[in-house]
């Protein structure tokens, strides 16, 4: 008897404290639902990687000795380094945010961290603090500050190698206590000298693939939890959100999707969802790969992630002397002009009733659903397959409303009244020719029968 009551206390208290971390306040689903809002952020990988123009794992793919990569170090001078001029060229291009890499996988720190000599300003002669520019130049011009930071480290003899082949793996040097200690120092210095940071975005966990490893992320989280209690915590672990993080990450990929092999086993979370891509294929700076998706196929991305309710997070790997690729600027300008007539029917909307469709994806604000048909370019002509002509009438596509009817809708731009009549589970909406643009934009008014 007195054993089944312990019991069952022990059970009540479980429970209680499964509560409590599910609970979740209402200052948190409000700061959640602003990072959903901001939907379009650049994600900028920057080290001194970028000097051999290989991407970010150059040193592991290229076996570097980590002596002699770290001499990299004292030849980094980004000369011609303008937080100012970045933050503003994304700005224009519609971004609300812009994800930093503090601390990539080689272990080379971007900011003045006393943590270690192996940073920025102690180890190369540019010696100033790029963070604290850049930190400066998002508060300045409104764009939040997310910071990646990399679990794994190339570099430190103290890191507890796991799977990785070209590390260094020394039994004798290995040590997780100075290396947890050595990064949650290093992270309470970014938040707490670097003003408010909107999140921090974890990277390379995968590293320990055994069960057993016990990466201390609940004691981590709740010290960045307790220096900034607005911060967000995202992982990128491929799998869907643990403990207190507060939002999912998808690589390369949308919600759902699995074209590139990191997401095989995602599960879809209820929790903001973000979906980060590089432009050309490689996320750090790249000499020779001049693989960029098209300005539009960007923006197709980009809508259709706000479709699937996912955030876009947009690489750049900026160079090593300091500016971004012409292509990439290019291509900021591209989206900027598409985002400065458009960007209400992204920022602000969440993923709309209707699913994405063979025509394009729909987001919405309330009543009002902006319909993005998605339009692709072939052989020089604009072509969409889900727009159906039927028995020669004119263009038109099918929109699943289901429960909920149809009012209004109409052609952004110009305002003009498009025709519409009910048809089996939704409706059928009539275009006037057609469309010419990479999203043609169509705002519907609806309501529940
Ligand atoms: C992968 C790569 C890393 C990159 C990240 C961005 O985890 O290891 O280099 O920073 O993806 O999503």
């Amino acid at each position: 008897m007195k054993r089944s009551a312990l019991s069952f206390l022990a059970f009540l208290v479980a429970l209680l404290t499964a509560a409590q971390t599910l609970v979740v306040s209402d200052e948190t689903r409000r700061i959640r639902e602003d990072f959903q809002d901001r939907k379009f952020g650049i994600f900028l990988h920057w080290g001194i990687y970028s000097m051999l123009a290989d991407g970010e794992w150059v040193m592991h793919n290229r076996r570097i000795d980590r002596d002699e990569y770290a001499k990299l170090a004292g030849g980094f001078c980004p000369s011609w380094f303008s937080a100012r001029e970045w933050v503003q060229l994304f700005k224009e291009a519609g971004a609300q945010y812009v994800t930093f890499t503090s601390r990539h996988h080689d272990g080379f720190s971007m900011w003045d961290t006393k943590a270690s000599p192996y940073n920025i300003v102690e180890a190369t002669p540019y010696g100033r603090d790029v963070l604290k520019s850049l930190s400066e130049a998002c508060h300045e011009q409104g764009i939040k500050l997310h910071l990646y930071y990399s679990h794994m480290d190339w570099q430190r003899l103290d890191y507890p190698t796991g799977s990785c082949r070209n590390c260094p793996h020394d039994p004798a040097t290995t040590n997780w206590d100075s290396y947890y200690a050595f990064m949650n120092m290093q992270l309470t210095e970014l938040l707490t000298n670097y003003g408010p940071i909107g999140a921090i975005w974890f990277d390379g966990m995968w590293d320990h693939k055994e069960k057993e490893f016990d990466w201390r992320l609940d004691e981590q989280y709740a010290l960045i939890k307790r220096l900034q209690p607005k911060c967000l915590i995202g992982n990128n672990h491929h799998g869907a959100p643990i403990g207190q993080e507060d939002f999912q990450l998808f690589e390369q990929d949308l919600p759902g999707q699995n074209t590139a092999g990191f997401n095989a086993e995602e599960e879809i979370s209820q929790l903001p969802l973000e979906t980060c891509m590089t432009m050309n294929n490689t996320w750090g700076y790249s000499i020779t790969d001049k693989a960029y998706k098209s300005g539009d196929e960007l923006i197709r991305r980009l809508v259709t992630a706000a479709g699937m309710n996912a955030n876009f997070l947009l690489n750049i790997g900026p160079r090593p002397d300091g500016q971004l690729p012409d292509e990439a600027v290019e291509r900021l300008r591209h989206i900027g002009a598409f985002m400065d007539k458009n960007s209400s029917t992204i920022c602000g909307t969440r993923g709309g009733c209707v699913p994405p469709q063979e025509w394009g994806v729909t987001t919405q604000k309330g009543k009002t659903l902006f319909i993005h048909i998605l339009n692709k370019e072939k052989d020089g002509k604009v072509v969409n397959e889900g727009l159906k002509r039927i028995n020669g009438g004119p263009l038109s596509f099918f929109l699943p409303l289901r429960r909920h009817s149809l009012s209004k809708v109409t052609l952004r731009g110009d305002g003009s009244p498009l025709p519409f009549q009910r048809e089996g589970d939704g409706y059928r909406i009539f275009l006037p020719k057609r469309p010419d643009t990479v999203d043609c934009i169509l705002t519907a008014t609806i309501g529940t029968p």
